[in-house]
C-alpha cells in the first residue's frame, strides 16, 4: 500500500494545521524536499517506520517497541490499526496518532511524521 508523508516540522514552519482539508495539496505544491514530503510503498512485512528507513529516510525513533512515542505520526487519511499494546492515551489515538514502529497501513494513507513535536505528544515523550 502507498503512503504519502509530510514532515510535521515543515508543516508547523508554514503554519499549516493537521486539520487543514487541503494539507497534502499544499504540501504537493510546496516545493518540498523529498525527505519532507513524498510517497512510498509499504511492504506487507514492514512497519511504517521500517518502510521509511528502507527509502533511506531517518524518521525519529528510540525504543522501536511501542513504548516511547518518539516515532509518533498523525494519520490524516487511511486505516492504520494499532496492536493492543501501546502507550498512547485513548484521546491521542482517537485523533489519529500512531506509533510508526508498531503500525502498518491497511489502506493507502496520508500521514504526518515527526509529530513528537506536536505539543500534545511532546508531553508523553520519555
Ligand atoms: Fe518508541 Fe516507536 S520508537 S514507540
Amino acid at each position: 500500500v502507498k503512503v504519502e508523508y509530510l514532515n510535521y516540522e515543515v508543516m508547523a514552519d508554514r503554519l499549516w494545521e493537521l486539520s487543514d482539508d487541503d494539507l497534502f495539496e499544499k504540501a504537493a505544491d510546496g516545493g518540498l524536499a523529498p525527505e519532507d514530503y513524498g510517497e512510498f510503498y509499504v511492504r506487507e512485512s514492514e512497519s511504517l517506520l521500517e518502510a521509511a528507513e528502507r527509502q533511506g529516510y531517518a524518521w525519529p525513533f528510540a525504543c522501536r517497541g511501542g513504548a516511547c512515542t518518539n516515532c509518533a505520526v498523525a494519520v490524516v487519511e487511511g486505516e492504520m490499526p494499532s496492536p493492543s499494546s501501546h502507550v498512547l492515551p485513548k484521546e491521542l489515538h482517537d485523533r489519529g496518532i500512531r506509533l510508526s514502529c508498531i503500525v502498518a497501513p491497511e489502506t493507502d494513507a496520508r500521514i504526518v511524521y515527526n509529530v513528537k513535536h506536536l505539543p500534545a505528544v511532546q508531553d508523553l515523550l520519555l
